[in-house]
């Protein structure tokens, strides 16, 4: 069933629903504005006690490029797109005891930010998974010079879209629980 009753004349609203994950991307590059604006809204998501755990690296080079989507089955798009965002959780900033997790939800909410900051300026990009597989942080590991700190989360490739879809209706109402 689909909500007919969104605020669809809301410009960050639309950006959400009709976000769409991307795979295919055009040879055009992206500029350095876009790049640093997807990087500024990654830095723009909330994390506990504000700790900001996150870092992220910026993956142009070509050859990184190709040697990723061929070590990672599941980031085989990486191949295909003009830069990707390694998103790292830094384990020097990380919150002790029943907190020491909390780094996950902090550098998911910077991924997500990315999907949309690339959505809302025209881009595609995609969420591919890195951690919690040790075999995939091992292959990145081979490939990128990453510090030890750095625990590598997700790897977005990032482009113009080579293709476009309808976003998928993810609406469920009975999964509203009311009380
Ligand atoms: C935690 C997480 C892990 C994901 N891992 C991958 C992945 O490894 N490779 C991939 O191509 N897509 C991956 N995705 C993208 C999902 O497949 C996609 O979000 C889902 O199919 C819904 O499609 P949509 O983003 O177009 O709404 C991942 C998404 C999330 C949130």
């Amino acid at each position: 069933m689909k909500n007919t009753n969104l605020p669809s004349d809301n410009i960050a609203y639309s950006n959400i629903i009709e976000r769409t994950s991307i795979r295919k991307f055009t040879d055009q590059n992206i500029n350095d504005t876009f790049c640093e604006a997807i990087l500024h809204a990654a830095m723009s998501a909330p994390s506990g006690v504000n700790l900001q755990p996150w870092e992220f690296v910026v993956i142009r080079t070509p050859e990184f490029l190709k040697e990723l989507g061929e070590a990672l089955p599941y980031s085989a798009s990486v191949t295909n797109a003009p830069i990707a965002i390694l998103v790292c959780a830094n384990r020097r900033r990380f919150l002790e005891g029943d907190d020491s997790t909390l780094w996950v939800q902090d550098v998911s909410a910077a991924s997500e930010n990315i999907l949309l900051a690339a959505h809302a300026l025209g881009l595609g990009a995609v969420w591919t998974c890195i951690y919690p597989h040790p075999d995939r942080e091992d292959a990145v590991r081979r490939i990128l010079p990453l510090s030890d700190d750095f625990i590598p989360f997700s790897l977005i490739p990032i482009g113009y879209p080579a293709a476009t879809h309808a976003p998928i209706n993810k609406w469920h109402p009975e999964r509203v629980h009311n009380v």
